[in-house]
């Protein structure tokens, strides 16, 4: 009889419990999400990045990166920060302390050839001779060569220079990142070692005493 009792009782607990759980699932308001065992663990309770939020006063939740923050990675790679400042003494400093990460290897001054290419010939010349087709053509000048004046410049300076510019010559730092700076200045050293090529006023006078004391013919003398 007891045990009937307990069966019976038992019964009405596990239909009444049932009975809830099916009306509480069964809401008219589609967007309910009916019944949610531990709602926290869906709805967390720290606001969203774009949800309004009180606690801040202009009420953003997405907060812009704390001043100096530096992106690691995507289309800025290789983003570290500069410690050198853009002045005199800073440029000297590059000059003795400043050292190139990358090794002067084949695929390197290859990619920094490739760079020149495209973001310094015109101006230092393909030689880097300081004769590119902007010097050249009248558009511009003082661009010094690497086998003379810069003869002698260290890495650093070079680097330097990439980063803040030099007189006439504007910051490429936004144009290059990294280990494109460096890769190019790998290649302009390889410019600086280059034979110097003859001043055309020589070539000139070369030409006028080859003229001279030559029996080559005029069209030979063309192509010296
Ligand atoms: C618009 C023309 C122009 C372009 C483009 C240009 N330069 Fe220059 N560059 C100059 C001029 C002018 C100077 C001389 C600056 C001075 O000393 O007054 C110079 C100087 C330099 C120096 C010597 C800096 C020093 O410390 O004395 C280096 C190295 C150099 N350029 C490398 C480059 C490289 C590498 C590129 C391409 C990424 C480049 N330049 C693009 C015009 C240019």
């Amino acid at each position: 009889m007891k045990m009937r009792k307990i069966k019976s009782g038992l019964l009405v607990a596990v239909v009444t419990t049932g009975a809830m759980f099916a009306l509480e699932s069964c809401k008219s308001d589609p967007a309910s999400p009916g019944f949610e065992y531990m709602p926290d663990m869906y709805r967390s309770a720290s606001y969203k990045a774009y949800e309004v939020n009180p606690v801040f006063a202009d009420s953003t939740g997405a907060r812009l990166p704390v001043k100096g923050t530096i992106p690691r990675n995507g289309m800025y790679t290789n983003y570290v920060p500069y410690e050198y400042p853009n002045t005199n003494e800073g440029y000297e400093a590059a000059g003795t302390s400043l050292k190139s990460p990358l090794a002067a290897t084949a695929p390197i001054i290859a990619e920094g050839k490739r760079l020149y290419g495209i973001y310094c010939v015109h101006c230092h010349g393909e030689a880097g001779d300081g004769q590119g087709w902007l010097v050249t053509g009248g558009k511009f000048a003082g661009v010094p060569s690497y086998q003379a004046q810069l003869k002698d410049l260290p890495e650093g300076k070079m680097y330097h220079t990439l980063m803040y510019g030099k007189n006439m010559m504007g910051s490429h730092s936004s144009q290059l990142n990294m280990t494109e700076r460096w890769s190019v200045v790998r290649y302009v050293q390889t410019l600086q070692k280059a034979v110097p090529q003859q001043p055309i006023l020589q070539q000139l006078q070369l030409k006028t005493v080859l003229k001279r004391n030559n029996p080559l013919r005029r069209d030979e003398l063309r192509y010296i």
